[in-house]
């Protein structure tokens, strides 16, 4: 049995991660210290794959108990979600970013070096490019200067990495995620936005449940079809079964170079009217919207050119944007009952 440590276990997308690992029967460990997830998470990842998890509430930061963790707990590999991730906090907040995102990180890889962990996959971003010049996006697209400490914290924690495979045995994969959406089809984990949603689903999934009186588009002035901006949103169960090939990638030895990105998206572009037009379709919910500036430090597009995920990986995102938009709306309702 292969033992693999989540941190972040418990967010959005490590949740979703650890009910696959388990599906493809892997023993879990999970630290998340619960700044921005729930314990309830933990029974309700059970509740879908009939395994608990190990759970250690451990805060990344404190050095010495993640040293106390790996001098007790044997693993073969690590998936780091363990991060804080809003834009517009980390603008304001810079230097809890820094500490938090990158203290964490390198704790981490300091005890895997002690321990001789070789495996290690790390939770990217397609922020690291920026508005790239050419579309779609593959991975040697230039890295641009970082709009916002959270972004650059997933930049340096890159090159962090990459410097460290360098120097040791470390293997590591970096996954550069587009924009994650949807929920697990039983409904029992999703997002968990915490406050008012700064991300466009959780906003458009609160707004069709009366929880928030109207959506704002950002911007309808983009040198877009519609003149709103292009993403690509990937079904979070796609995401999640990355983090497993990967893995497996490193575990086999079927890695080309010791540190290797991938970009994991879909490969389509939506505008954010096409998501409000597919949501209001596959819900049966018409959502009360307005038209208003852009936001500061957005993006006009971004989407994935997945042909190396594709081909080196084996992985490809399976579910449509209307699945995601039908799960994260069945997750919604969960919340409001
Ligand atoms: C954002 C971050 C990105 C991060 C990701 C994590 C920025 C610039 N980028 O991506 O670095 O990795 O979240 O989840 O913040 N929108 C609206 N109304 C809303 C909310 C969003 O119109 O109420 C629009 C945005 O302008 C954007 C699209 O919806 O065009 C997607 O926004 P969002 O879900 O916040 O993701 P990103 O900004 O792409």
């Amino acid at each position: 049995m292969c033992t693999v440590l989540v941190t972040g276990g418990l967010g959005f997308i490590g949740s979703h991660t650890v009910v696959e690992l388990q599906n493809e029967g892997f023993d879990v460990i999970i630290i998340d210290n619960l700044s921005n997830s729930s314990i309830s998470v933990l029974d309700n990842i059970t509740s879908i794959t009939g395994i608990k998890p190990a759970y250690f509430n451990i805060d990344l930061k404190n050095k010495e108990a993640v040293q106390h963790f790996f001098n007790t707990n044997a693993v073969q590999g690590v998936i780091h979600f363990a991060a804080y991730k809003a834009v517009g906090e980390s603008v304001l907040k810079p230097l809890d970013y820094y500490e938090n995102n990158i203290s964490s990180l390198v704790y981490l890889l300091q005890e895997m070096q002690k321990h001789q962990i070789h495996n290690f996959i790390f939770s990217s971003s397609c922020t690291v490019y920026g508005q790239a010049d050419k579309l779609p996006i593959t991975e040697d697209a230039p890295i641009k200067f970082a709009e916002s400490p959270y972004g650059n914290t997933k930049q340096i924690g890159e090159e962090i990495i990459f410097d460290t495979t360098k120097a040791s045995h470390l293997k590591a994969i970096a996954l550069r995620y587009f924009n994650p959406i949807g929920a697990h089809k039983s409904a029992k984990i999703g997002e968990l936005p915490i406050g008012i949603p700064q991300n466009l689903i959780p906003f458009v999934t609160q707004t069709a449940a009366g929880i928030r009186e109207e959506l704002s588009v950002f911007g309808s002035d983009y040198p877009t079809p519609d003149g709103t901006a292009i993403r690509d949103y990937i079904h979070v169960v796609d995401l999640a079964k990355a983090h497993i090939v990967s893995l497996k990638r490193l575990l086999n030895n079927n890695h080309k170079k010791t540190f290797e990105v991938f970009n994991i998206g879909t490969g389509k572009g939506n505008s954010v009217l096409e998501i409000i037009k597919t949501f209001e379709k596959v819900s049966g919910k018409k959502l009360k919207y307005k038209l208003v500036e852009r936001r500061e430090g957005d993006i006009t597009a971004a989407y994935a050119d997945t042909t190396i995920a594709n081909t080196e990986l084996g992985w490809k995102a399976e579910q449509t944007l209307e699945e995601a938009l039908l799960s994260a709306w069945e997750w919604q309702k969960t919340l409001i009952t």
